[in-house]
């Protein structure tokens, strides 16, 4: 009976630990607390088309900056390319919770706060900071810094608290868009993003390769400023193809690479409402080397009619570059019709575990926004531990620790 006495004590902490850590994403929405804001809803709809939703519902203690309607109308007579539009936002949620009451007391009347432009890596001087200062007559105003580390005019002031949750989130309404000629700057652009070098750190540098030596890197390079969608095998996956692939020709190597992209940036969520067929870049003509999608629960299925393939974790999803993790190589039926090949690429479940293990990992040390909340439950897929589905990664890792101890404690 002691050891079940005992066990709650130790484990109260844990639990709350447990608790407060598998919470934390799901803790706010600003889609959510948004759409009870009609008068936001321009603002609203660009969070979520920027992507900058998810980065705003990853983080805590930070404080988003609306406009109404009529202010985002300026801003988008600008006609910014969307990753400068992207930058412009980003400029408007801080990096620091300031809820009305905090606004009203700014220690000496003044201080600068970063913001999530800051955190693009773009920013110069002092151009992803926003200077708040408490003005006379008990208003509040904005400055937007710029690249020789000034501070400009206070040319937005607060308006009105729209929601709070105390430390978390504080979303409030400013009277004007916060511009900074740096935040809409074009952007140097997706072209410099190397889609090869990514997928390698992220557990598909096998892949990476054979594009490299096929030559069909290059189709995949032309299409990234466009959009592009890539399905990767990872490299347990693949090693176990190599003898098929060596098979093919050199015709046949490269059309079986280029089946594995589409000309389309297709987010996770995208794919997830979509049921159907796709073109891939190996198309040619209609019919030819088409694949389609399918939809199972949280699962995004790839079915070439010889294999199907689930997404099982993503590189990078952010428009127009999505990069996602597949668990068997994709078979056209065009070359792999007549012989489904013996060694189907059906990876054994012990390396299929520690897949999942070193996936999170990336996953959770990813620079960019790549693995967005989106990719958890795929990535969960490859886990043998049905317990880790339903909590984040922060969340699974303490569950597991937490399973372990109370694993331990029992046995005492
Ligand atoms: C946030 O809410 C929106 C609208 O209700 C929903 O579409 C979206 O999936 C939610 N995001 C998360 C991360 O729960
Ligand atoms: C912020 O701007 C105000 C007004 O231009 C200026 O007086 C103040 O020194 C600035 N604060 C900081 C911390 O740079
Ligand atoms: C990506 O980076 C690698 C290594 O730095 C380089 O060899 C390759 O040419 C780059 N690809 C593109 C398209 O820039
Ligand atoms: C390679 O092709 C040869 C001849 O068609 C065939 O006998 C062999 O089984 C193939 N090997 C693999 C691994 O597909």
């Amino acid at each position: 009976m002691r050891p079940l006495f005992r066990l709650p004590l130790f484990s109260l902490p844990l639990l709350l630990l447990l608790l407060l850590s598998s919470t934390d994403a799901q803790s706010h929405n600003i889609t959510r607390i948004l759409a009870k804001h009609p008068e936001f809803s321009t603002f609203n709809h660009y969070l979520t088309t920027t992507h900058l939703a998810d980065e705003i519902n990853r983080r805590r203690t930070i404080t988003v900056c609306v406009v109404d309607n009529a202010g985002m109308s300026d801003l988008l007579a600008k006609h910014l390319s969307l990753p400068s539009l992207k930058n412009v936002l980003s400029l408007h949620v801080f990096a620091d919770y300031f809820g009305a009451r905090k606004l009203h007391q700014i220690s000496k009347g003044s201080t600068t706060t970063s913001t999530l432009f800051q955190a693009t890596g773009e920013a110069a001087g002092t151009a992803g900071y926003v200077n708040i200062t408490d003005m006379k007559g008990g208003k509040v105003g904005f400055a937007t810094g710029n690249n020789e580390g000034e501070y400009g005019d206070l040319t937005s002031t607060f308006v009105k608290s729209v929601d709070e949750i105390p430390y978390v989130v504080a979303v409030i309404q400013i009277s004007h868009v916060l511009l900074s000629p740096d935040a809409e700057a074009p952007v140097s652009g997706p072209g410099a993003l190397n889609v090869t070098t990514l997928m390698e750190k992220q557990g598909c540098k096998a892949f990476a390769d054979l594009l490299k030596s096929s030559g069909a890197e290059e189709t995949f390079v032309q299409n990234v400023e466009a959009g592009l969608t890539v399905f990767c095998p990872s490299d347990g996956v693949l090693s176990s193809f190599m003898p098929s692939y060596k098979n093919l020709t050199s015709e046949g190597k490269v059309s079986l690479l280029l089946y594995h992209g589409t000309p389309t940036y297709k987010s996770l969520g995208m794919l997830r409402s979509k049921n159907g067929k796709m073109n891939t870049l190996a198309t040619e003509g209609a019919n030819k080397y088409d694949v389609t999608v399918q939809n199972d629960g949280e699962d995004v299925k790839l079915d070439t009619n010889v294999v199907t393939a689930t997404i099982t974790g993503t590189v990078i999803d952010e428009d127009p570059v999505a990069v996602f993790k597949i668990d068997k190589v994709l078979l056209p039926r065009e070359l792999f019709k007549e012989a489904p090949p013996a060694p189907a690429p059906a990876p054994a479940p012990a390396p299929k575990g520690s897949k999942g293990a070193k996936e999170k990992d990336t996953a959770a040390d990813a620079p960019a926004p790549a693995a967005d909340e989106d990719s958890v439950p795929a990535d969960q897929t490859a886990s043998a531990n049905g317990a880790i589905r339903i909590v984040n990664f922060r969340g699974g890792w303490m569950s597991v620790a937490l399973s372990l101890i109370l694993g331990c404690l029992v046995f005492i």
